[in-house]
């Protein structure tokens, strides 16, 4: 890398001025008056830790002005001045990766032990990436122990303009080719103390994404909003921390364009949105670990934060079919009479699950002798008729059966992988079993336990997968059965807004002990290390892909394993709420997620139940799930007429399991999303940029659910460009407008865009039936009559397939009334796989001539009203290039 080592001696020299105040302030007895002219809103909290008076405000050097309205978040009636002191840059050089400057401040903030001098390291990573990190030179603080890319050297042809302010210390990043301001820390002072770090940034416009575990709309409230994330046991709802944490954002600019901004931090966190637009990052440990990426297309903002998490691993074929669960399955022989009923009502069904009624006590790894005495036997039945199995697993070890008769405890302990209290002993809590310990899964010897205990499990019964719970961790007691220690990491002085009021609130310790750091910093990642334990556990057992869904998740989980979106309630509402859900998971590299179909606390209706399912078919992981003390809503419980409606929607699920197949490849192998926000897919059409009621998949289909109780109409945004119906193929020209389309209750309506052909097959009763059954392709034409589409295909199971190239892809181009298709890549897989039929949408005559593979055909129709071409009886093999002519 060629380049200036040193900067101009000039600046040098302003360098050396500025550390005249190190030594001496000459301002700390007399400080200025304080600059209080700030508007409203980009007015920044300077009473974080409490509310203040007018004197402690001033105290502070703060500015005081009560705000009308008194509201839990809102305009902050103690702010800071615009000359409240800040770090100041002492020095600067550069390095082999971009440049570092040492930051200083000379006066102590409000909050104890300010860390008075700072390193900042600015790393060019990539052309699209730029990474910056301060932390303190002296003293190694806990950081993300994540895996993260290691860049040597400086990118070369950056798209981003870093620029530093030296006095107070700032930070600005635009975007070179327009000068636009995507990171701005000017507006509000830096502060770094033990236990409290925030930096705050200007927002390029108020279209702002991401920011979960929440339950929120897509566009998230930037008219002073906050967002806290400690991961937490608690039923979704608005405003409280949930499951997960995922620290970072997507912005949309003016013109479309999109950036992501990601901080690298597992501690206790809020982040406040005001409306100026502004952002505060507010954390109460570790480092300040940015990454900003430039797009500058939404997509590449999250194929480029993917880069630094880690793609999605790749579900089984399997995992895509549709799931079944209950809380209160109490026996093997109820559980069998569900996949029994499912079959009876010729519902497809490839996964059935039981909740904690399998387990002896509810204790991991054991189950009840007497009500699941063939429990093993059951799950063998399930796999001859072509079905998988999945059972939940808690991560708290039951720690009160005598010594000598529960394996998992006794092992456990003496492999010394639980977590520790303040006394070095195991901390016992309280969970489903009783009294609990916690597995720590930092600790090495914690995965090769886990695996053990998994293993000794699996060769009594054979199950496929592994659903873990409770992993925030969850804990019924606050903090342990002996309390918690007072101390700094239990009390910090700055509690973000967790429910609860506490950090200990219904988990554990935050004071006690694993193995690379404390819980303090640790509790986000707790539901992620237990993924990856059970991740690699599950591959050494069976030897194929694993099935993971959890329920608390951390940056970087859906390389390991996918989501559930918790214990949602059986409510229109919570309906509506699953789609931002979903979408911001596909953000988060979580492609892998799904809602509780018809809610799983309360009673859900049957009208309630049909519209869920119906969207729950589009959801990428499909579970109908309920509790123990609701009403049944398994699909078969339910009147004729709706069952037929459900029918409907699981069967045309499994039609398209080949092209929802497709796009996981495509996560797993470049990080795209699988669900889609319509603005990823249209970002320069404004319209699309708060749409959460309407979602598409890939970029080809586009759903749209009815979400309100009594309608059989539902309006639906169609950005500019030909759509048609899945189903009938009949067409829709849109300028980018609204549309009221027919939604009765047998009816979910999804759009193929024009341009892309999906591959779909006939739907089984399970997935091992449907991927041998012939495949069809609907090719939606644009107005110039081309479309494009492929499929990625494999054995469906086998670990790394793409990795080691043993799949087939097939690429399918239509053009000048020619369908063909081209083999990228070949595997014996493809073998049996045939092309049936074709459905060409939007051909405006009828074709009087049509030749396969350049041999005349008369299989083929032309239906008048919906201008939709089909070509019948085919049976091409998938593996060899065919085309199809019409004139
Ligand atoms: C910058 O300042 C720090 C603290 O005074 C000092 O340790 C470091 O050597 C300086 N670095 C350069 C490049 O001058
Ligand atoms: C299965 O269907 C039968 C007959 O409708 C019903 O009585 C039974 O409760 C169902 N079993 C389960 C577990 O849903
Ligand atoms: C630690 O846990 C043990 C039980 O394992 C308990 O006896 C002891 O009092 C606890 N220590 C603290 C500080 O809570
Ligand atoms: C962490 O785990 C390793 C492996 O089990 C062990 O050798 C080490 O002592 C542990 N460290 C701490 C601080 O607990
Ligand atoms: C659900 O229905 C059951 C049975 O009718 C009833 O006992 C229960 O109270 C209902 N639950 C709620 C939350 O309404």
């Amino acid at each position: 890398m060629m380049g200036r080592r040193k900067l101009p001696l000039a600046i040098c020299v302003l360098f050396m001025a500025c550390t005249a105040c190190f030594t001496a302030p000459s301002y700390v007895e007399d400080p200025p008056p304080t600059q209080c002219t700030v508007t409203p809103s980009s007015r920044f909290d300077c009473a974080p830790d409490k509310g203040v008076s007018k004197e402690e405000c001033e105290a502070r050097g703060c500015c005081y002005s009560p705000a009308s309205e008194h509201l839990a978040i809102g305009q902050p009636w103690c702010y800071f001045a615009s000359n409240y002191p800040s770090y100041k840059v002492i020095n600067k050089s550069e390095t082999e990766n971009g440049f570092t400057a040492m930051l200083s401040r000379c006066v102590k903030t409000f909050m104890p032990d300010d860390i008075m001098v700072l390193q900042l390291d600015i790393l060019l990573e990539t052309d699209s990436r730029l990474h910056f990190t301060i932390k303190d030179p002296a003293k190694k603080r806990y950081e993300v122990p994540i895996h993260t890319p290691k860049c040597k050297g400086k990118a070369s042809a950056v798209q981003y303009d870093v620029q530093i302010t030296d006095d107070p210390f700032s930070l600005v990043v635009r975007r070179k080719s327009n000068g636009q301001i995507l990171v701005n820390t000017a507006l509000a002072p830096l502060f770094f103390a033990d236990q409290f770090l925030q930096i705050s940034t200007s927002l390029p416009s108020q279209y702002l994404y991401g920011l979960g575990e929440h339950l929120t709309s897509l566009n998230l409230e930037t008219t002073w909003s906050r967002l806290t994330f400690w991961n937490r046991d608690i039923s979704p709802k608005k405003d409280t921390n949930l499951y997960g944490s995922h620290p970072f954002y997507l912005a949309l600019e003016k013109d479309g364009s999109a950036h992501g901004v990601f901080l690298l931090n597992s501690n206790a966190m809020d982040v406040l949105l005001q409306p100026a637009p502004a952002l505060t990052w507010r954390t109460t440990g570790g480092i300040l670990d940015f990454y900003v990426f430039l797009g500058p297309e939404p997509k590449a903002v999250i194929q480029q934060y993917q880069e630094v998490i880690g793609l999605p691993f790749m579900p089984p074929y399997w995992g895509l079919g549709f799931h079944i669960c209950r809380w209160g399955y109490s026996t093997s022989d109820m559980t069998r009479e569900v996949v029994k009923n499912m079959s009876k009502a010729n519902m497809p069904l490839d996964v059935q699950w039981n909740d904690i009624d399998y387990m002896d006590a509810y204790r991991d790894f054991t189950y009840d002798q007497t009500r699941f005495k063939d429990y093993s036997e059951m799950v063998k039945e399930f796999h001859e008729q072509g079905r998988k199995y999945i059972m939940i697993v808690d991560p708290a070890i039951s720690s009160s059966s005598p010594p000598g008769s529960y394996a998992p405890y006794d092992d456990g302990l003496k492999r010394g992988v639980f977590i520790t209290n303040g006394t070095g002993q195991p901390l016992v809590g309280k969970v489903w079993p009783g009294l609990t310990v916690f597995p720590d899964f930092t600790n090495p010897e914690t995965f090769r336990w886990w695996y053990d205990m998994a293993k000794d499990f699996h060769d009594k019964v054979p199950y496929d997968g592994m659903w873990i719970d409770m992993n925030e961790p969850s804990n019924f007691v606050a903090g342990s059965l002996d309390g918690c220690p007072d101390n700094t990491l239990e009390n910090p002085p700055y509690v973000p807004a967790v429910i609860g009021g506490t950090l200990r609130h219904a988990t554990i310790c935050t004071s006690s002990q694993q193995n690379i750091s404390s819980h303090y910093n640790l509790h986000n990642l707790y539901g992620l290390s237990e993924a990856i334990a059970s991740h690699y556990a599950l591959v050494k057992i069976r030897g194929k892909r694993p099935f993971i869904i959890s329920r608390s998740t951390f940056a970087s989980h859906g390389h390991y394993a996918g989501h559930w979106t918790g214990d949602v309630f059986s409510t229109w509402e919570q309906l509506y709420y699953t789609i931002p859900a979903i979408l911001l998971f596909n953000m988060y590299g979580v492609p892998l997620v799904g809602a509780d179909i018809c809610g799983f606390v309360g009673n859900t209706t049957e009208e309630l139940c049909v519209r869920w399912s119906q969207l729950g078919a589009f959801y990428p992981f499909m579970r109908n799930h309920n509790d123990h003390d609701s009403q049944p809503q398994e699909p078969y419980v339910f009147s004729e007429k709706s069952q037929t409606a459900i029918r409907n929607a699981l069967y045309i699920r499994y039609s398209l399991l080949p092209y929802l197949y497709t796009l996981f490849h495509k996560a797993h192998s470049s990080g795209d999303t699988v669900a889609r926000a319509l603005f990823m897919e249209f970002p320069t059409d404004p319209n699309t940029w708060t749409i959460d009621r309407q979602f598409l998949w890939g970029e080809a289909l586009l759903i749209t659910p009815v979400l309100e109780q009594g309608k059989t109409e539902v309006n639906g945004y169609f950005p500019s460009g030909t759509w048609y119906s899945l189903v009938t193929g009949v067409q829709l020209q849109s300028k980018g407008q609204w549309v009221t389309l027919p939604a009765p209750m047998d009816t979910i309506n999804v759009h193929v865009r024009g341009g892309c052909i999906l591959p779909l097959q006939l739907p089984g009763m399970t997935t091992q039936e449907s991927r041998k059954n012939g495949l069809v392709l609907v090719v939606a034409l644009t107005t110039e009559g081309f479309a494009r589409g492929d499929l990625f295909w494999d054995d469906g199971d086998s670990l790394e397939t793409f990795e080691r190239r043993d799949f087939t892809q097939v690429l399918f181009i239509a053009a000048n009334n020619v369908l063909l298709s081209e083999v990228i890549q070949l595997n014996s897989q493809a073998d049996g796989l045939k092309l049936q039929s074709v459905q060409i949408y939007g051909i405006a005559s009828p074709p009087k001539k049509v030749l396969v593979n350049q041999v005349a055909t008369e299989d083929f129709t032309y239906r008048k009203d919906t201008k939709v071409f089909s070509v019948e009886k085919l049976s091409l093999p998938i593996k060899s290039q065919f085309t199809i002519t019409w004139s």
